[in-house]
C-alpha cells in the first residue's frame, strides 16, 4: 500500500472517530435517549385511552391506524411528567409530538413508549411522520397543555 495511501486512511479513520465522538456529545447534551423497552406491566392494547395514576401523573394510550389517532385530543397538565404508550391496528405510522423529542414508531403488534414534560401551555399537534397511505397527511391529533 502506498504510503500516502495509509495516511489518508488513518487520517479519515480518526475523523470518523472524532464525528462519532462528537455526536455522542451532542446526543447528551440535547438530552436525547432512545426510547426505553417496554414494562411488563404494561400489556399490549388496541384502544386508545387516558389514565391518570393517583399521583396525577397521565398515561395516554395511543393507538395508531388509517388515518387517525386515538385518542384524538387530550388535555394534559403543563410541567408533569407524561408517559406515552403507543401502538398500532394496521399497518406503521410514525409519532411526532411537535416541539418536544417524542418521536416513536407505531408499529402492529408491539407498544413503544416514551415520557415527555411539556414546559409550556399551547396546543401540540402529533403528526405522522411515517408514509402509511393515501391519506397519511391527514392523519393528526391534539394535546393541549393547560
Ligand atoms: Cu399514519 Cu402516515
Amino acid at each position: 500500500m502506498d504510503r500516502l495511501e495509509k495516511i489518508v486512511l488513518v487520517f479519515a479513520s480518526g475523523l470518523l472517530g472524532v464525528f462519532f465522538l462528537a455526536l455522542l456529545a451532542a446526543a447528551r447534551l440535547q438530552k436525547i435517549e432512545v426510547p426505553p423497552c417496554l414494562p411488563p406491566e404494561v400489556k399490549p392494547f388496541k384502544e386508545g385511552r387516558v389514565d391518570t395514576l393517583p399521583d396525577g401523573r397521565r398515561q395516554l394510550f395511543y393507538v395508531a391506524q388509517m388515518w387517525r389517532f386515538d385518542p384524538e385530543v387530550v388535555e394534559v397538565p403543563v410541567g408533569k411528567p407524561i408517559d406515552i404508550f403507543l401502538s398500532a391496528k394496521d399497518v406503521t405510522h410514525g409519532f411526532y409530538l411537535s416541539w418536544s423529542n417524542a418521536n416513536l414508531m407505531a408499529i402492529p403488534g408491539a407498544v413503544n413508549a416514551y415520557t415527555v414534560t411539556l414546559d409550556k401551555p399551547g396546543v401540540y399537534p402529533i403528526i405522522c411522520h411515517e408514509y402509511c397511505g393515501s391519506a397519511h397527511q391527514n392523519m393528526v391529533a391534539y394535546l393541549i397543555a393547560q
